[in-house]
């Protein structure tokens, strides 16, 4: 029997209420692929600042270290969002990534064809998308130096972050994009800035030079604007993107709109040596947390993401994606997802119904 660690970090807002729903799933697969879970609870983010005065307690880094993989659910709130910089919810998701060296973030956007009609665009447009971004996530203007709100000679304040990134950093995550590239559809579109941005030329010009030891795959670049609306417009030219923090972000909440809703869309978060972090792409959603509204389908697939990257179990993370598959084919929809003619349910109900379907020989 395989024994794991899992660290849990449900933190706020809808956060417990989608873990709720994975640690279920997790139990059942357990039993059916014979691999003990041993779950530990930490905090994070707003749970962590109310109970310790941090976002990001020593003690829940040091155990995230000590697991073979981190389930994490999603940091933040209203309540919190007035504290200084080093006090924020945010602050301690980005010093978990830090500190565990997790550069590089996969987030899948892939339709479900049941989640067509859920989608804001038209059928043909979304039909078939099957995009992967990888996004670079330790460095660029999130990290970049110096950084700050100075005063200025005359008095005035002035809010500095620097885009920035070094070859090696820009090669690790190339690499990382290259070879999914390959594993998939053999295409890589690098997304930059490089017709105004020093840091993109660089980018660019790496990018271009590892082409050359994967003459597998055919590289394209964009810039970001362009990049942005050619998602909306026709997003099925896209197999792999490769991007910097920033603009990873929000082209793949932008992305997430092509499989129907935010509330779908896993992410893995990998380094070199540190153990993985699998985490929904949506935020805590304050505006529905504590109401049993939430989808937990993207907390689920990450925990499908966890077995596939994390823990080497594909065989057990492609029973979640199947389980995903079939709820949604029964018809239960979360309100995010909901379309004419299928039935609304709940968080709860959505993990019960998974559970159930999963049960199933
Ligand atoms: P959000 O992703 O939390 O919510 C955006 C919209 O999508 C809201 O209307 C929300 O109700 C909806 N939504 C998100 N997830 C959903 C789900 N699973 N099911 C149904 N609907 C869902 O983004 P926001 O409102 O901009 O940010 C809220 C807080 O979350 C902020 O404090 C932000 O910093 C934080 N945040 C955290 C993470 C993370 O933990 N990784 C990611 C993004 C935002
Ligand atoms: C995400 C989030 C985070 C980010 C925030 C909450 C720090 O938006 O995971 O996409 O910007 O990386
Ligand atoms: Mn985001």
């Amino acid at each position: 029997q395989q024994h794991y660690r899992i660290t849990l970090l449900p933190g706020d807002g809808i956060g417990p209420e989608i873990m709720a729903v994975a640690v279920d799933v997790l139990k059942v697969i357990g039993a059916q692929f014979d691999l003990s879970f041993e779950f530990t609870e930490a905090l994070i983010g707003g749970a962590a600042i109310d109970a310790t005065g941090e976002p990001l307690p020593t003690d829940t880094l040091e155990k995230c270290r000590h697991s073979d993989a981190v389930l994490l659910a999603a940091i933040g709130g209203y309540q919190w969002d007035n504290l200084p910089r080093h006090q924020r919810p945010e602050t301690g998701l980005l010093g978990l990534r830090a500190g565990l060296g997790l550069f590089a973030n996969l987030r899948p956007a892939t339709i479900l064809p049941q989640l067509i009609d859920a989608s804001t665009l038209k059928r043909e447009v979304v039909d078939g998308v099957d995009i992967m971004v990888v996004r670079e996530l330790t460095g660029g203007v999130y990290f970049g130096q110096p950084k700050g709100i100075f005063t200025t000679e005359t008095g005035e304040k002035r809010g500095v972050n620097t885009m920035a990134y070094t070859e090696a950093e820009i090669d690790r995550i190339g690499r990382v994009a290259f070879e999914t590239a390959r594993k998939r559809q053999g295409k890589l579109c690098s997304v930059d800035k490089a017709n105004v941005l020093e840091v993109s030329q660089l980018w660019r010009d790496r990018m271009t030079q590892l082409a050359a030891e994967y003459p597998d795959v055919e590289l394209s670049h964009l810039y970001v604007d362009n990049a942005a609306m050619q998602l909306v417009r026709a997003p099925k030219q896209f197999d792999t993107i490769v991007t910097g923090n920033l603009f990873g972000d929000v082209l793949s909440d932008a992305a997430a709109m092509l499989t129907g809703s935010i509330g779908m869309l896993p992410s893995a978060s990998l380094g070199e040596k540190e153990p993985g972090v699998f985490e929904p792409v949506h935020g805590s959603a304050p505006d529905i947390a504590g109401q049993n509204k939430a989808n937990p389908l993207a907390q689920v697939l990450s925990t499908a993401m966890m077995l596939r990257y994390g823990l080497n179990q594909p065989t057990a993370a492609d029973q979640i994606e199947q389980a995903v598959f079939k709820v949604l084919e029964k018809g239960n929809r979360t309100g995010d997802i909901m379309s004419a003619g299928m039935t609304l349910v709940g968080c709860q109900e959505m993990g019960n119904a998974l559970i159930e379907i999963l049960k199933q020989p």
